[in-house]
């Protein structure tokens, strides 16, 4: 199976068509789950001893797999946080996924790694971090926030002896995206929430500070906030926090990985001061840096904590770090050892279109968000449960229950016509089941935001 025969070279004309096809519509199916039992019966056994062929499998995922996939780059998916990756990142994850480059270690990689650390550069120059300051490529935002708390959570060990045998503490906000809770469970930490959902002000997180036993106080080593909160678009006090982290000598994590991209836009920016007082800053490109799935990235002021805090150590990882194979080692700073070089597909998007398509395609997930305001404003079926903020609208359909908002997502996604999914949002005490859009994409249109509020009449 690793020969060259015509088989082969048939396959790849095929998959080479595929992708062609797929990379270059621009009238996209919407795409809607089956049951895998469904699937199973319309595919059959796909896996057996002497394979099934490399056409028939391909025909199954054409005929019936493919289209059981929401593609997340429709413009009138707006859920969750979409994805609009650029056709030239989508070519060059096939140019990445071609040249097989091991991205650990400089020794493998230094080709694909130099470019990931050009694209790298220029993230870091948006946060506006000290000179000194540079970031590693991950998974996402997921791996990227465990990251820095890993690395956090070392440094305040080896502060001081004492902190080796407690368990440590984290406080954020409840805005914060559930990986901040999910990770901290990863490394046995606790965590304290500041109880808002909009943004976290300097002045309530010190309230909580000083309500801390001093168990409690002690076991305290960072503050996480969010610059675009996953719900709602909302940026916490950076400043402010900053300032507190400094005084309670606290590790400050800012996590944008939806966010991040928002730095490039000068409408916005200023929502961002304190971001460069972090020590460790989350931002994906596969949200708003319109990368392919998957590329996040972790960014730290002082990147020698990362590395004192994920290096790893074998006799088979000597000669990585022997003079004769010198250079940046991604693995070094971040939780995975073996990787992709990720950020390959950025770099080159960003080669070819050059920064400021960039932020001209940022700004538009902005002005979508004030165009949807807009016109929830003018219908008299729907309201703003807040101003947008970023590129997330937060509105409700008047009268609505939370099965209504279901059902018509429901109904929209089976008619392949879009997917807007509820949330909740919490005002004062309570929960409320209200509505939501995302913006990343620069193809969502007027009329489509339109066509997707008048379905809720
Ligand atoms: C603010 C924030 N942080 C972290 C994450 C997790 O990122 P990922 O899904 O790439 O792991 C998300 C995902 O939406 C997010 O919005």
């Amino acid at each position: 199976m690793h020969k060259i025969d015509i088989e082969l070279v048939e396959m790849t004309m095929d998959v080479m068509k595929y992708a062609i096809d797929r990379i270059s519509a621009s009238n996209r199916q919407i795409g809607h789950p089956k049951a895998a039992e469904e699937l199973k019966a319309l595919v059959g056994e796909t896996i057996t001893p002497k394979g099934i062929g490399g056409e028939v499998a391909f025909n199954l995922w054409k005929k019936h797999l493919m289209n059981a996939n929401v593609s997340i780059d429709h413009p009138r998916h707006l859920a969750f946080v979409p994805a609009s990756p650029t056709r030239a990142a989508i070519m060059f994850d096939l140019v990445t996924s071609a040249s097989s480059i091991h991205g650990a270690y400089w020794m493998e990689g230094a080709g694909g790694i130099f470019c990931e650390n050009e694209a790298m550069k220029w993230m870091v120059s948006l946060t506006g971090l000290p000179k000194g300051a540079f970031g590693v490529f991950t998974s996402g935002g997921t791996a990227a926030n465990l990251s820095a708390i890993v690395t956090a959570r070392e440094y305040w060990r080896r502060l001081d002896e004492k902190n080796k045998n407690e368990k440590g503490l984290i406080i954020t906000s409840i805005g914060a995206h559930s990986s901040v809770k999910a990770m901290a469970k990863v490394i046995d930490a606790d965590v304290l929430y500041v109880d808002t959902e909009d943004k976290m002000h300097a002045s309530n997180l010190q309230i909580m500070i000083e309500s801390l036993t001093s168990n409690q106080r002690k076991r305290l080593f960072s503050i996480v906030a969010t610059a675009g909160t996953t719900n709602a678009g909302i940026i916490d006090d950076l400043k402010g926090i900053a300032e507190i982290c400094k005084k309670e000598k606290l590790w400050f994590h800012v996590d944008a990985a939806y966010g991040g991209g928002a730095l490039l836009s000068d409408s916005v920016k200023h929502l961002f001061a304190g971001i460069e007082e972090a020590d460790s800053i989350t931002i994906d490109p596969h949200k708003w840096l319109f990368s392919p799935y998957d590329c996040g990235a972790i960014i730290y002021k002082n990147p020698e904590l990362a590395k004192q805090a994920h290096e790893q150590e074998g006799s088979y990882l000597d000669i990585f770090k022997d003079e004769g194979s010198q250079g940046f080692n991604p693995a070094d700073y971040q939780i995975q050892l073996t990787r992709r070089v990720r950020g390959l597909p950025l770099w080159f998007s960003l080669a070819m279109h050059g920064t400021d398509r960039y932020k001209q395609a940022v700004e538009r997930g902005i002005e979508l968000a004030q165009i949807a305001g807009r016109l929830i404003e003018e219908m008299p079926h729907v309201e703003l449960v807040r101003e947008p903020s970023l590129s997330c609208v937060l509105y409700r359909r008047i009268g609505w229950k939370p099965e209504d908002y279901k059902a018509w997502t429901y109904k929209n996604h089976r008619k392949g016509f879009a997917l807007v999914t509820p949330t909740k949002w919490k005002g004062g005490d309570t929960f409320e089941t209200v509505s939501r859009f995302c913006f990343i994409n620069p193809d969502t249109t007027e009329h489509d935001i339109k066509m997707i509020l008048e379905s809720m009449v």
